[in-house]
Protein backbone atom coordinates (compact mmCIF):
# COMPACT_ATOMS: atom_id res chain seq x y z
CA UNK A 1 0.00 0.00 0.00
CA UNK A 2 1.59 3.65 -1.09
CA UNK A 3 1.95 5.40 1.77
CA UNK A 4 0.62 9.35 1.34
CA UNK A 5 2.96 12.03 1.39
CA UNK A 6 3.48 14.35 4.96
CA UNK A 7 5.00 16.82 2.31
CA UNK A 8 1.68 18.32 0.41
CA UNK A 9 4.06 21.45 -0.68
CA UNK A 10 1.92 24.16 0.05
CA UNK A 11 4.69 25.74 2.72
CA UNK A 12 7.47 25.56 0.08
CA UNK A 13 9.39 28.72 -0.40
CA UNK A 14 7.39 31.14 -3.13
CA UNK A 15 3.92 29.56 -2.08
CA UNK A 16 0.90 32.03 -1.48
CA UNK A 17 -1.45 30.97 1.21
CA UNK A 18 -4.66 32.77 1.90
CA UNK A 19 -5.47 33.36 5.66
CA UNK A 20 -8.20 35.04 8.19
CA UNK A 21 -6.37 37.71 10.15
CA UNK A 22 -7.54 39.19 13.66
CA UNK A 23 -5.18 41.57 14.82
CA UNK A 24 -4.57 40.92 18.58
CA UNK A 25 -6.86 42.92 20.75
CA UNK A 26 -7.87 42.79 24.30
CA UNK A 27 -10.10 44.22 26.58
CA UNK A 28 -12.35 47.27 25.04
CA UNK A 29 -10.84 46.89 21.82
CA UNK A 30 -11.36 43.80 21.17
CA UNK A 31 -15.00 43.78 19.61
CA UNK A 32 -14.29 46.64 17.30
CA UNK A 33 -11.00 45.40 15.46
CA UNK A 34 -11.84 44.04 12.27
CA UNK A 35 -10.37 40.59 10.65
CA UNK A 36 -8.89 40.88 7.42
CA UNK A 37 -8.11 38.27 4.58
CA UNK A 38 -4.57 38.68 3.47
CA UNK A 39 -2.37 36.87 1.07
CA UNK A 40 0.62 35.04 2.88
CA UNK A 41 4.01 34.94 0.24
CA UNK A 42 6.22 32.38 1.84
CA UNK A 43 9.55 33.72 1.65
CA UNK A 44 11.32 30.88 4.02
CA UNK A 45 10.48 27.69 5.03
CA UNK A 46 12.04 26.61 8.88
CA UNK A 47 12.33 23.03 7.96
CA UNK A 48 12.02 20.76 9.28
CA UNK A 49 8.61 21.18 10.75
CA UNK A 50 7.12 19.35 13.74
CA UNK A 51 3.69 20.35 14.93
CA UNK A 52 4.19 23.79 13.91
CA UNK A 53 5.17 25.51 10.52
CA UNK A 54 7.45 28.47 10.70
CA UNK A 55 7.55 30.26 7.77
CA UNK A 56 9.17 33.97 7.05
CA UNK A 57 6.22 35.43 5.11
CA UNK A 58 5.57 38.64 2.97
CA UNK A 59 2.03 39.97 3.51
CA UNK A 60 0.07 41.09 0.62
CA UNK A 61 -3.49 42.78 0.73
CA UNK A 62 -6.51 41.38 -0.74
CA UNK A 63 -8.57 43.53 -3.14
CA UNK A 64 -10.19 45.65 -2.74
CA UNK A 65 -7.75 46.79 -0.10
CA UNK A 66 -4.52 47.97 -0.54
CA UNK A 67 -3.28 48.51 2.14
CA UNK A 68 -2.00 46.29 5.26
CA UNK A 69 -4.32 46.28 8.89
CA UNK A 70 -2.82 48.80 11.17
CA UNK A 71 0.56 48.25 12.98
CA UNK A 72 1.15 44.90 10.93
CA UNK A 73 4.55 45.07 8.85
CA UNK A 74 5.11 43.52 5.46
CA UNK A 75 7.32 41.02 6.65
CA UNK A 76 6.47 38.85 9.15
CA UNK A 77 7.07 34.92 11.03
CA UNK A 78 4.07 32.45 10.65
CA UNK A 79 3.81 30.06 13.47
CA UNK A 80 0.85 27.50 12.34
CA UNK A 81 -0.08 24.74 13.93
CA UNK A 82 -0.89 21.94 11.24
CA UNK A 83 -0.68 18.74 12.19
CA UNK A 84 -0.81 17.32 8.96
CA UNK A 85 3.31 18.06 9.30
CA UNK A 86 4.44 16.34 12.38
CA UNK A 87 6.78 14.62 11.35
CA UNK A 88 8.31 13.42 14.55
CA UNK A 89 6.09 10.53 15.75
CA UNK A 90 4.71 9.42 12.33
CA UNK A 91 5.38 9.02 8.89
CA UNK A 92 1.79 8.80 7.40
CA UNK A 93 -0.99 11.32 7.49
CA UNK A 94 -4.29 9.97 6.54
CA UNK A 95 -7.45 11.47 7.16
CA UNK A 96 -10.24 9.15 6.42
CA UNK A 97 -9.21 7.18 10.23
CA UNK A 98 -9.35 10.72 11.94
CA UNK A 99 -12.89 11.28 10.09
CA UNK A 100 -14.19 7.72 11.28
CA UNK A 101 -12.87 7.78 15.07
CA UNK A 102 -14.45 11.48 15.38
CA UNK A 103 -17.83 10.06 13.57
CA UNK A 104 -17.97 7.41 15.93
CA UNK A 105 -16.77 8.86 19.12
CA UNK A 106 -19.62 10.34 21.31
CA UNK A 107 -19.82 12.91 23.45
CA UNK A 108 -20.62 10.19 26.83
CA UNK A 109 -17.58 8.24 25.78
CA UNK A 110 -15.13 12.04 25.75
CA UNK A 111 -11.51 11.29 23.92
CA UNK A 112 -9.22 10.79 26.01
CA UNK A 113 -5.93 13.49 25.83
CA UNK A 114 -3.75 11.26 26.89
CA UNK A 115 -1.94 9.64 23.89
CA UNK A 116 -2.37 5.85 24.50
CA UNK A 117 0.25 3.48 24.06
CA UNK A 118 -2.50 1.41 21.71
CA UNK A 119 -3.00 3.91 19.68
CA UNK A 120 -0.97 3.35 17.11
CA UNK A 121 -0.01 5.80 14.48
CA UNK A 122 -2.26 4.88 11.79
CA UNK A 123 -5.15 5.23 13.86
CA UNK A 124 -7.82 7.79 13.53
CA UNK A 125 -7.28 7.85 17.55
CA UNK A 126 -3.63 8.75 17.06
CA UNK A 127 -4.43 11.80 14.70
CA UNK A 128 -7.02 13.18 16.89
CA UNK A 129 -4.54 13.33 19.94
CA UNK A 130 -2.11 15.26 17.78
CA UNK A 131 -5.16 17.57 16.84
CA UNK A 132 -5.44 18.13 20.24
CA UNK A 133 -1.74 18.40 21.11
CA UNK A 134 -1.85 21.49 18.25
CA UNK A 135 -4.83 22.93 20.22
CA UNK A 136 -2.72 23.29 23.81
CA UNK A 137 0.11 24.28 21.79
CA UNK A 138 -1.90 27.08 20.84
CA UNK A 139 -3.70 28.51 23.80
CA UNK A 140 -0.25 27.77 25.37
CA UNK A 141 1.57 30.21 23.63
CA UNK A 142 -1.23 32.46 23.41
CA UNK A 143 -1.77 32.59 26.76
CA UNK A 144 2.51 33.37 27.55
CA UNK A 145 2.04 35.83 25.15
CA UNK A 146 -0.73 37.96 26.94
CA UNK A 147 1.28 37.29 30.05
CA UNK A 148 4.83 38.82 28.44
CA UNK A 149 2.91 41.00 27.23
CA UNK A 150 5.41 43.77 28.29
CA UNK A 151 8.75 41.87 26.79
CA UNK A 152 7.09 41.91 23.85
CA UNK A 153 8.91 43.60 21.33
CA UNK A 154 12.30 43.35 23.09
CA UNK A 155 12.61 40.15 25.31
CA UNK A 156 9.97 38.21 22.67
CA UNK A 157 8.63 38.80 19.70
CA UNK A 158 5.77 41.30 19.21
CA UNK A 159 2.65 39.49 18.40
CA UNK A 160 0.39 41.37 15.45
CA UNK A 161 -2.48 38.81 15.68
CA UNK A 162 -3.52 35.54 14.96
CA UNK A 163 -4.57 33.43 11.71
CA UNK A 164 -6.74 30.64 10.70
CA UNK A 165 -5.68 28.94 7.28
CA UNK A 166 -8.08 26.58 5.24
CA UNK A 167 -6.14 24.37 3.04
CA UNK A 168 -7.03 24.17 -0.71
CA UNK A 169 -5.14 20.95 -0.60
CA UNK A 170 -7.12 18.00 -0.39
CA UNK A 171 -5.98 15.18 2.20
CA UNK A 172 -3.76 12.21 0.29
CA UNK A 173 -5.29 8.97 0.49
CA UNK A 174 -3.83 5.61 0.20
CA UNK A 175 -7.45 4.20 -1.36
CA UNK A 176 -7.76 7.08 -4.01
CA UNK A 177 -10.67 8.45 -2.51
CA UNK A 178 -11.42 11.43 -3.27
CA UNK A 179 -12.15 13.68 -0.05
CA UNK A 180 -14.32 17.03 0.61
CA UNK A 181 -11.94 17.73 4.18
CA UNK A 182 -9.86 20.55 4.33
CA UNK A 183 -7.93 20.70 6.95
CA UNK A 184 -8.10 24.15 9.39
CA UNK A 185 -4.78 25.06 10.82
CA UNK A 186 -4.82 28.38 13.81
CA UNK A 187 -1.77 30.18 14.22
CA UNK A 188 0.24 33.78 14.87
CA UNK A 189 1.47 36.56 13.07
CA UNK A 190 4.74 37.60 14.94
CA UNK A 191 7.47 39.90 14.44
CA UNK A 192 10.33 38.44 12.56
CA UNK A 193 14.06 38.82 13.94
CA UNK A 194 17.15 38.95 11.70
CA UNK A 195 19.04 36.41 13.76
CA UNK A 196 20.44 33.55 14.22
CA UNK A 197 19.98 30.61 16.87
CA UNK A 198 21.71 30.85 20.35
CA UNK A 199 23.55 27.61 19.41
CA UNK A 200 24.01 28.42 15.86
CA UNK A 201 25.41 31.23 16.72
CA UNK A 202 27.93 29.70 19.86
CA UNK A 203 29.25 26.82 17.14
CA UNK A 204 29.96 29.64 14.21
CA UNK A 205 31.60 31.93 17.00
CA UNK A 206 33.78 29.59 18.50
CA UNK A 207 34.60 27.90 15.09
CA UNK A 208 35.99 31.57 13.98
CA UNK A 209 39.31 32.36 13.50
CA UNK A 210 40.03 33.78 15.99
CA UNK A 211 36.85 32.65 18.07
CA UNK A 212 35.06 35.80 18.81
CA UNK A 213 35.33 35.26 22.33
CA UNK A 214 34.81 38.60 23.45
CA UNK A 215 31.45 38.52 21.92
CA UNK A 216 30.68 35.27 23.19
CA UNK A 217 31.04 36.16 26.57
CA UNK A 218 28.58 39.07 26.04
CA UNK A 219 26.28 36.76 24.40
CA UNK A 220 25.80 34.99 27.31
CA UNK A 221 25.06 37.30 29.67
CA UNK A 222 22.79 39.03 27.16
CA UNK A 223 20.97 35.16 27.08
CA UNK A 224 20.74 34.70 30.64
CA UNK A 225 19.58 37.96 31.84
CA UNK A 226 16.94 37.22 29.12
CA UNK A 227 16.14 33.76 30.76
CA UNK A 228 16.46 35.43 34.26
CA UNK A 229 14.44 37.96 33.23
CA UNK A 230 11.24 35.48 32.02
CA UNK A 231 12.03 32.57 34.70
CA UNK A 232 10.72 35.89 37.15
CA UNK A 233 7.33 35.89 35.41
CA UNK A 234 4.09 33.42 36.15
CA UNK A 235 5.09 31.26 33.44
CA UNK A 236 6.72 27.93 33.26
CA UNK A 237 8.88 27.00 29.73
CA UNK A 238 9.28 23.22 29.44
CA UNK A 239 11.08 23.96 26.09
CA UNK A 240 13.76 26.37 27.53
CA UNK A 241 16.93 25.79 25.10
CA UNK A 242 19.13 27.10 22.61
CA UNK A 243 17.05 26.85 19.47
CA UNK A 244 14.09 28.97 21.23
CA UNK A 245 16.48 31.61 21.93
CA UNK A 246 17.56 33.68 18.97
CA UNK A 247 20.82 36.48 18.94
CA UNK A 248 21.01 39.32 16.68
CA UNK A 249 23.23 42.60 16.16
CA UNK A 250 21.57 45.31 17.53
CA UNK A 251 22.19 48.91 16.07
CA UNK A 252 22.83 51.68 18.56
CA UNK A 253 19.26 53.62 17.54
CA UNK A 254 17.83 49.95 18.24
CA UNK A 255 19.55 49.38 21.48
CA UNK A 256 17.52 51.98 22.97
CA UNK A 257 14.49 50.70 22.83
CA UNK A 258 15.84 47.36 24.41
CA UNK A 259 17.66 49.21 26.95
CA UNK A 260 14.26 51.98 27.59
CA UNK A 261 12.30 49.32 27.97
CA UNK A 262 10.25 48.10 31.43
CA UNK A 263 12.33 45.56 31.64
CA UNK A 264 15.80 46.50 30.11
CA UNK A 265 18.63 44.04 29.21
CA UNK A 266 22.12 44.49 29.81
CA UNK A 267 23.21 47.53 28.91
CA UNK A 268 26.13 48.61 26.59
CA UNK A 269 26.25 45.01 24.40
CA UNK A 270 25.82 45.00 20.47
CA UNK A 271 23.78 41.91 20.68
CA UNK A 272 19.88 41.65 21.39
CA UNK A 273 19.11 38.28 22.71
CA UNK A 274 14.91 37.36 22.18
CA UNK A 275 12.96 33.94 23.45
CA UNK A 276 10.55 32.33 21.50
CA UNK A 277 8.92 29.02 21.39
CA UNK A 278 6.23 29.31 24.30
CA UNK A 279 4.28 25.95 22.95
CA UNK A 280 5.25 23.84 26.32
CA UNK A 281 4.28 27.12 28.87
CA UNK A 282 2.31 26.78 31.38
CA UNK A 283 1.20 29.61 33.01
CA UNK A 284 0.85 30.05 37.10
CA UNK A 285 -2.58 28.38 38.33
CA UNK A 286 -4.68 30.98 40.36
CA UNK A 287 -4.57 28.80 43.34
CA UNK A 288 -1.17 27.67 43.08
CA UNK A 289 0.55 28.48 46.59
CA UNK A 290 4.31 30.24 46.68
CA UNK A 291 5.58 26.84 47.89
CA UNK A 292 3.92 24.31 44.35
CA UNK A 293 5.32 27.11 42.49
CA UNK A 294 8.79 27.36 44.00
CA UNK A 295 8.83 23.33 43.18
CA UNK A 296 7.54 23.64 39.95
CA UNK A 297 10.43 26.47 39.09
CA UNK A 298 13.31 24.50 40.72
CA UNK A 299 12.28 21.11 39.40
CA UNK A 300 11.90 22.68 35.62
CA UNK A 301 15.24 25.03 36.35
CA UNK A 302 14.90 26.85 32.74
CA UNK A 303 17.98 28.92 33.83
CA UNK A 304 20.11 25.89 33.99
CA UNK A 305 18.47 24.54 30.72
CA UNK A 306 20.09 27.04 28.93
CA UNK A 307 23.33 28.45 31.39
CA UNK A 308 24.07 24.72 31.64
CA UNK A 309 23.90 23.74 28.01
CA UNK A 310 26.00 27.03 27.20
CA UNK A 311 28.90 25.58 28.89
CA UNK A 312 28.49 22.04 27.46
CA UNK A 313 28.08 23.58 24.27
CA UNK A 314 31.72 25.60 25.44
CA UNK A 315 33.36 22.96 26.48
CA UNK A 316 32.64 20.58 23.68
CA UNK A 317 33.59 23.33 20.71
CA UNK A 318 36.73 24.25 22.72
CA UNK A 319 37.64 21.00 22.78
CA UNK A 320 36.61 20.44 18.93
CA UNK A 321 39.19 22.89 17.95
CA UNK A 322 43.22 21.80 16.15
CA UNK A 323 43.97 23.95 19.24
CA UNK A 324 41.72 22.88 22.01
CA UNK A 325 40.88 25.32 24.54
CA UNK A 326 38.49 24.95 27.80
CA UNK A 327 35.39 26.00 27.77
CA UNK A 328 34.76 27.28 31.45
CA UNK A 329 37.44 30.21 30.59
CA UNK A 330 35.74 30.89 28.04
CA UNK A 331 32.36 31.81 29.91
CA UNK A 332 30.85 29.98 33.18
CA UNK A 333 27.25 29.80 34.33
CA UNK A 334 26.79 30.91 37.64
CA UNK A 335 23.59 29.62 38.68
CA UNK A 336 21.46 32.07 40.83
CA UNK A 337 19.35 29.81 42.46
CA UNK A 338 17.01 31.51 43.06
CA UNK A 339 14.05 29.33 43.37
CA UNK A 340 16.44 26.88 45.67
CA UNK A 341 15.42 26.20 49.22
CA UNK A 342 17.66 23.49 51.95
CA UNK A 343 14.99 21.19 52.75
CA UNK A 344 14.23 20.22 56.62
CA UNK A 345 14.59 16.69 57.17
CA UNK A 346 10.82 16.19 57.32
CA UNK A 347 10.31 18.18 53.88
CA UNK A 348 13.02 16.41 52.54
CA UNK A 349 11.22 12.65 53.09
CA UNK A 350 7.99 14.25 51.91
CA UNK A 351 10.14 15.17 48.56
CA UNK A 352 11.51 11.83 47.86
CA UNK A 353 7.63 10.07 48.17
CA UNK A 354 6.72 13.00 45.62
CA UNK A 355 8.73 12.03 42.67
CA UNK A 356 6.93 15.04 40.62
CA UNK A 357 7.42 17.75 43.01
CA UNK A 358 4.54 19.74 42.60
CA UNK A 359 5.52 20.21 38.48
CA UNK A 360 2.65 18.33 37.47
CA UNK A 361 0.10 18.91 39.59
CA UNK A 362 -3.22 17.04 40.01
CA UNK A 363 -5.03 20.13 38.47
CA UNK A 364 -3.14 19.91 35.29
CA UNK A 365 -4.90 16.86 34.70
CA UNK A 366 -7.93 18.36 35.99
CA UNK A 367 -7.37 20.82 33.31
CA UNK A 368 -6.56 18.72 30.63
CA UNK A 369 -9.53 16.63 30.93
CA UNK A 370 -11.67 19.79 30.55
CA UNK A 371 -10.11 20.63 27.31
CA UNK A 372 -10.72 16.87 25.90
CA UNK A 373 -13.80 17.89 24.31
CA UNK A 374 -14.64 18.78 20.28
CA UNK A 375 -11.60 18.54 18.56
CA UNK A 376 -13.54 19.81 15.95
CA UNK A 377 -14.25 22.98 17.57
CA UNK A 378 -12.55 26.16 16.68
CA UNK A 379 -12.57 28.29 19.85
CA UNK A 380 -9.50 29.16 19.64
CA UNK A 381 -6.79 27.31 21.59
CA UNK A 382 -5.69 24.83 24.07
CA UNK A 383 -3.80 23.80 26.78
CA UNK A 384 -0.72 21.78 28.94
CA UNK A 385 0.77 19.08 27.84
CA UNK A 386 -0.70 15.29 28.16
CA UNK A 387 1.89 12.97 30.29
CA UNK A 388 1.53 9.29 29.70
CA UNK A 389 4.52 7.25 31.03
CA UNK A 390 6.63 10.20 31.69
CA UNK A 391 6.44 11.26 28.13
CA UNK A 392 4.14 14.69 27.01
CA UNK A 393 2.96 15.29 23.77
CA UNK A 394 5.04 18.15 23.44
CA UNK A 395 7.81 16.14 24.19
CA UNK A 396 7.02 13.56 21.49
CA UNK A 397 6.15 15.61 18.76
CA UNK A 398 8.75 18.37 19.18
CA UNK A 399 11.51 15.20 19.73
N1 LIG B 1 10.22 35.53 15.45
C1 LIG B 1 11.16 34.86 14.78
N2 LIG B 1 12.11 35.52 14.06
C2 LIG B 1 13.07 34.83 13.37
N3 LIG B 1 13.15 33.48 13.33
C3 LIG B 1 12.23 32.77 14.03
C4 LIG B 1 11.19 33.41 14.78
N4 LIG B 1 10.42 32.46 15.34
C5 LIG B 1 10.94 31.29 14.97
N5 LIG B 1 12.03 31.44 14.19
C6 LIG B 1 12.86 30.38 13.59
O1 LIG B 1 12.08 29.20 13.48
C7 LIG B 1 12.62 28.15 14.28
C8 LIG B 1 11.49 27.35 14.90
O2 LIG B 1 10.61 28.20 15.64
P1 LIG B 1 9.92 27.77 17.00
O3 LIG B 1 8.94 28.83 17.39
O4 LIG B 1 10.99 27.43 17.98
O5 LIG B 1 9.10 26.48 16.58
P2 LIG B 1 9.30 24.91 16.81
O6 LIG B 1 10.51 24.69 17.68
O7 LIG B 1 8.04 24.51 17.45
O8 LIG B 1 9.46 24.35 15.44
C9 LIG B 1 13.51 28.87 15.31
O9 LIG B 1 14.53 28.04 15.79
C10 LIG B 1 14.03 30.04 14.50
O10 LIG B 1 15.12 29.63 13.68
MG1 LIG C 1 11.54 25.76 19.05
Amino acid sequence: MPTPSLDMGEYNSGQRLLVRYSPRATGADADSVPEADLELEIIHAYQPFSLSVICKVVIHPIAPTSSLPPGLPSTCIMKLFDRRYEHNTRNYYGEAAHQRYLAETTREKPRSIWITRRARKRDGEYEAKIEEGCRRMMRNEMRAYEEMRELQGTHIPSLYGTIRYTSPVPPPSDTGELSDYRYTAHGRILEHIPSSTLRRYLEAAMRNEPPLYDNIRLVCDQAMALVHQIDGLNVLNRDARLENVLVSAVSKDDSKTFYSSPFPLQPHTAFRCTAIDFACTRLRYHDETDEEWRRAKEKLDEEGAIGCVIRVTLRNEGKLRDDPVDGERIWTYVPSRRWHQTLSKEEYEVYCEDDEWGLYAGKLAEEDRSVGGDASDESDEMDEGGREGGETLEARTKA
